[in-house]
């Protein structure tokens, strides 16, 4: 932005003296205006629904910015703290969306948040209702984008909701090609309305990961796009949508990111390596970062998985490029990331639940297209160490090794 906005000042100043210095002034074309980019790495910041989901009010909201600040997470780079489903209340006679009682001056919220140097996300449908049963913006969206705009919201999340029931069914009974043609351009719909606020806001698909969502959503204005159905605080269900992203690679990348979902970490009875190994692969993955745990009663030790830099210097990594499975071997899989200048993150991760067959494991690194001994850091313990052919890793059940490998000696 500030290079925007010198350059800007930069062309004016050359403009004034142009204008003095030679005559007639030949006519100047107006200067667009700078182009403000969103999401170029994953989103990263707070989410509502995972911990507190129907019952979160105004105040929930402001505790979890202050909290983003005081623990150093913001520091870290969460910036976004998005309120989702269920702040909405009634449409007045002019059709504007009004909030209910848990939210009564969404703008002094939003100027609250913004005062702490962070930014603003809200939460709609394109059906008539959410999924919690509140108003959506079916009918209403240039309407309710100008009012996210008024706000000032920075992010939206659009979840299909009752637009599948009340849109979908019956106006394309039984023909699915129809359906995911009008879900598209109801997305399209909000997208253009979003644009025509002037205002940068990060525009994020929920439909549960339907119809390739990947192939599309970048081409109407998504930002990302849920990949998957909701996630849970259980191992199982993480490590189902671990699995399910395998081949979805191809889509991500600055701008347009899958979104396994929200954070679960520090949420349900995770154990501490289910956290790790959860918030290890978000990373590997270039995973939106939302957390969506209690920050006011955050323990420690959640708090040094969210804030783990180098962990994140994976997930924002400029180059954005989503790791891969490379290979699998008993219950142990082994992926990979690209990273910027050559380097490369390898995740090990052991999903068997008490003892394994492939005990000890041993890393293949050829598999991984390395050749001899390698150089990693290990990013949960912070120690160097060398990865060499064959070698045994004994990981606990659940548990990650993270490793990144800065200069990579490859296979010719
Ligand atoms: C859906 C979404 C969730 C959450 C709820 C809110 O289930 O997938 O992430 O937004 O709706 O009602």
């Amino acid at each position: 932005m500030r290079t925007f906005a010198s350059l800007f000042f930069a062309a004016l100043a050359l403009t004034a003296f142009t204008a003095v210095s030679q005559t007639p002034a030949a006519p100047q074309a107006p200067l667009a205006p700078p182009q403000v980019l969103v999401a170029q790495t994953p989103p990263m910041g707070w989410n509502s629904w995972n911990y507190f989901a129907g019952k979160v009010t105004d105040k929930n909201i402001r505790d979890s910015a202050d909290q983003l600040v005081a623990t150093g997470m913001k520091d870290a780079g969460y910036v976004y703290v998005n309120i989702d489903d269920t702040w909405e209340g009634e449409r007045d006679a002019s059709g504007v969306l009004h909030t209910n009682a848990k939210f009564p001056d969404m703008k002094a919220l939003a100027d609250y948040v913004h005062s702490k140097g962070l930014k603003i996300g809200i939460y709609s449908s394109p059906g008539p209702k959410t999924c919690g049963g509140y108003a959506g913006s079916l009918g209403h969206e240039e309407q309710d984008a100008q009012l996210y705009a008024s706000w000032g919201i920075d992010y939206l999340k659009y979840d299909l909701c009752s637009f599948i029931g009340d849109v979908l069914e019956k106006r394309a009974p039984n023909d699915k090609a129809e359906q995911m043609r009008i879900m598209i351009a109801a997305y399209d719909k909000m997208n253009k309305a979003l644009k025509a606020t002037g205002r940068p806001i990060v525009f994020s698909f929920c439909q549960y990961g339907w119809d390739a969502v990947w192939e599309w959503a970048p081409s109407v204005g998504g930002n990302l796009w849920r990949s998957t159905g909701d996630i849970t605080p259980d191992w199982d269900r993480i490590y189902a949508i671990v699995s399910q992203q395998e081949g979805l690679e191809a889509y991500a990348g600055p701008g347009h990111w899958n979104d396994p979902d929200m954070l679960e970490v520090g949420n349900g009875k995770l154990s501490l390596a289910e956290n790790r190994t959860h918030f290890s692969m978000w990373a590997m993955l270039a995973a939106p970062l939302l957390a969506g745990n209690d920050l006011p009663n955050m323990k420690p030790e959640i708090k040094a998985i969210l804030t783990n830099r180098d962990v994140i210097a994976i997930d924002q990594d400029r180059l954005g490029k989503q790791g891969a499975r490379v290979y699998s071997d008993g219950e142990v899989d082994v992926w990979a990331r690209h990273l910027a200048g050559g380097a490369l993150a390898i995740a090990v991760v052991n999903a068997g639940s008490d003892r394994y067959a492939t005990h000890p494991f041993h890393l293949n690194l050829r598999k991984l297209g390395l050749a001899g001994q390698q150089t990693a850091k290990d990013l949960w313990t912070g120690k160097t160490m060398e990865l060499t052919e064959k070698m045994p890793l004994e990981l606990a059940s659940h548990d990650v090794l993270l490793v990144r490998v800065d200069a990579p000696k490859t296979a010719k």
